[in-house]
């Protein structure tokens, strides 16, 4: 599908791996409109970039949220002209816990469910509201396509450390629903796909130590390095424009493994 004059949604985009792809699309002719918790840096993003992006401050885990963002982004696309080519659910977070601590205690459902929130319901709930937008636009694609889908799963949806139990089940229910919007919204000429990065830089992965990080970086293949922003932004693109990719989570990792102890 092609880039230039359709618009994107990016949860997430500002900061990390959703700015990078914000960045790229933009670069590649895309419209872009950013959903994200920080207003600072999105409102930043907006000036840097200038014309042709947007940005809707929203939180992804707050339903009443996302449906305000989602109607302000759909007048803007009205005003625009630039149908809804793809969504990009980004916004994710990490926030690490076993079930059961060193005194026997539960995990407080909270922290497990702010996960799932974010990373999944929080995916569903603006591919949900985005998809009317998208299921009515007029076919451009010498297939009839109409649009693409393409969520961030994880390394944790297959090898999940220690501590990931919640991020693990939000990333892994992100791979197994590929297939399913996939197969559901085939009539619409409408594809799905998942990527799941390794160890990338970005603001999440800033926050961990030092150690962890060197102990990450050990476990590459090759090459031998994280993940850049610029890596995962390229790979969005290349299933925004590859008609054949569709169902399928694609892992992007440099052959790492994640261990179970760094
Ligand atoms: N960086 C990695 O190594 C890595 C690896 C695998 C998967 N991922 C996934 O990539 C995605 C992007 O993460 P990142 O590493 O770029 O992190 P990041 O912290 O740099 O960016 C995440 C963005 O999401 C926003 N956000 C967080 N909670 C939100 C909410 N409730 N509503 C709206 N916006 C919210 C933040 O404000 C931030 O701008 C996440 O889904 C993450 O799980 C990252």
């Amino acid at each position: 599908m092609q880039i230039k004059d359709r618009t994107f949604v990016i949860s997430g985009g500002a900061s990390g791996l959703g700015l990078a792809t914000v960045r790229d699309l933009h670069a590649h002719g895309g419209y872009i409109a950013i959903l994200d918790l920080n207003a600072e840096n999105g409102n930043k993003v907006v000036s840097e970039l200038g014309d042709r992006t947007a940005f809707f401050e929203a939180d992804v885990s707050s339903p009443p949220s996302v449906s305000s963002a989602v109607s302000a982004l759909v007048e803007w696309v009205k005003h625009t002209k630039k149908s809804i080519g793809g969504v990009i659910p980004a916004a994710g977070v990490g926030f690490p816990g076993k079930l059961i601590d060193r005194h026997n205690e539960p995990i407080p459902l909270e922290n497990l469910e702010l996960v799932l929130n974010i990373n999944l319901r929080g995916v569903l709930d603006l591919i949900r509201l985005c998809l009317p937008h998208m299921t009515t636009t007029t076919p451009t694609e010498p297939d009839g396509e109409r649009g693409v889908i393409v969520m961030v799963s994880s390394s944790a949806a297959y090898d999940g450390q220690p501590g990931q139990v919640a991020y693990a089940a939000s990333k892994g229910a992100v791979r197994s629903m590929t297939l399913v919007l996939a197969r559901d919204l085939a009539q619409y000429g409408i594809r799905a796909v998942s990527i799941a990065p390794s160890y990338f830089e970005s603001g999440m992965t800033a926050a961990m130590s030092q150690k962890v990080r060197k102990s990450l970086e050990g476990v590459f293949e090759f090459p031998r390095r994280p993940g850049k922003g610029d890596d995962f932004a390229r790979m969005v693109r290349h299933c925004v424009e590859n008609p054949m990719l569709n169902g399928e989570c694609i892992r992007l990792d440099g052959a790492t493994r994640m261990p179970s102890r760094l």
